[in-house]
């Protein structure tokens, strides 16, 4: 069920331009790149695994800037470090890919056109720089300041660490970023001298990453690409939506795009300005209330629902045949029956949105298996959060509203 669709996917063409959208707004196509599954459609359980760790190590990247940034604890953040460090056994593989939405950014005078990974749960944005000469930037195409007029040194440097305990590192400058047409000035944005293994082009297609989260959470304390379009007066409405279904994904920056969806957005407020955190009310399963009052982050960047442990075991112990999968698959995942792939809801805002059987399930365990793996993991090391990532997001279209500070789903169209 997979494969055909993301083999559709890559054949897509990387449109050049976003198009005016008919309401106001910019829309950017979005490319899919995901190798969850092996080419049999079973899971690739390794490259699972290393998605949930960069997941993980991304939070505590955004803790630790939050707390830098602005001298407080995260409120998320009660996770001793003893305690996050899982730093388990288990074979770390260098072949490993990942499941992320990327399209096009232009940045530096003249400009210069990159692909990004456009991710809602990380603020910062970061390209291969000309200094970048190990094995990971090869194949990227490089951001050189000296070849931009309007190119400025910061003198600042930045690290930011992933999953496989390898970083992407470099120099920090202020450029001219655009994207769907909209200009950021001075936009603050990193070129690697390092890339970590996770970057590499077998493993990212896309030359960089572009974090839409909150300044708050960001390495460089600087305004993400996002806020300074709405600082600059670029934007019409202060919003950019998502939508990550199979067909016509698509970034929108400056409003909805009223043709992705129908009925109306439900919004729910943002609980702290750094993630883009609202309260998960429940998580429902044939109707009934299994889990509720969770403190989630609505993350593009992270493929899982990854949560706690304990709610997520919770969870499976509701489902008829679910099965514990630590030893086939890994620490926290979970199987079902191939011919009973339960439908799961979330509720934001008093909605309760479906996550879709297709969705859900990731794929059976090996060749000819009935069990299949759920989309839903949990983590020892989280204790009192989950991330929301694409196995829900792929059913809704969601918007980011940075003046509202608000999320809102709706019904695809
Ligand atoms: C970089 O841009 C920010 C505004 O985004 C500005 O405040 C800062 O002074 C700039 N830094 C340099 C060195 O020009």
């Amino acid at each position: 069920m997979h494969l055909p669709i993301n083999a559709i996917l890559e054949l897509l063409p990387l449109l050049a331009a976003a198009s005016p959208a008919p309401s106001n707004g910019y829309r950017i196509p979005l490319k899919k790149r995901s190798t969850m599954t092996n080419p049999d459609g079973t899971v690739n359980a390794p490259a699972l695994r290393r998605g949930v760790d960069d997941s993980m190590a991304k939070m505590k990247r955004g803790f630790a800037a939050y707390e830098k940034n602005t001298g407080m604890k995260h409120p998320l953040d009660t996770a001793t470090d003893s305690h996050s460090k899982r730093k388990t056994g288990s074979v770390r593989l260098t072949d490993y890919d990942q499941e992320l939405w990327y399209g096009q950014i232009s940045v530096g005078t003249p400009p210069k056109t990159y692909t990004v990974d456009f991710d809602t749960g990380s603020s910062d944005l970061f390209l291969p720089g000309p200094n970048c000469d190990d094995t990971n930037c090869a194949g990227h195409k490089v951001y050189n300041p000296s070849q931009s007029s309007t190119s400025v040194d910061v003198h600042e440097t930045f690290s930011l660490m992933y999953g496989d305990g390898s970083s992407v590192s470099g120099e920090q400058y202020n450029d001219t970023v655009t994207i769907a047409g909209l200009t950021a000035k001075q936009q603050r944005l990193g070129a690697a001298s390092t890339y970590s293994s996770g970057f590499s082009k077998d493993n990212f297609p896309a030359d960089g990453l572009m974090g839409m989260g909150y300044k708050s959470i960001s390495e460089y304390d600087a305004d993400p690409v996002f806020a300074s379009l709405v600082a600059q007066g670029q934007t019409t409405e202060p919003v950019f939506a998502f939508n990550l279904a199979s067909t016509g994904s698509e970034l929108f920056i400056g409003g909805t795009d009223g043709s992705k969806y129908t009925g109306g957005l439900t919004y729910t407020p943002v609980t702290n300005q750094g993630y883009w955190q609202v309260n998960l009310q429940s998580v429902e399963f044939r109707g009934r209330q299994v889990l509720g009052q969770i403190d989630s982050i609505i993350d593009t960047g992270t493929t899982l629902i990854v949560g706690d442990e304990g709610r997520v075991r919770e969870l499976y112990d509701a489902i008829p045949g679910s099965q514990d999968a630590t030893l086939q698959v890994g620490m926290g995942f979970f199987t079902v029956p191939c011919n009973a792939i339960p439908t799961i809801g979330l509720t934001f805002g008093g909605r309760t949105f479906d996550i879709s059987p297709e969705t859900f399930n990731l794929g059976p365990v090996e060749s000819g298996s009935n069990r299949c793996v759920g989309g839903v993991v949990g983590q020892s090391s989280l204790d009192n959060f989950w991330i929301v990532g694409d196995v829900f997001l792929r059913n809704v279209y969601t918007a980011f509203d940075m003046g509202q500070n608000q999320v809102g789903f709706a019904k695809l169209s």
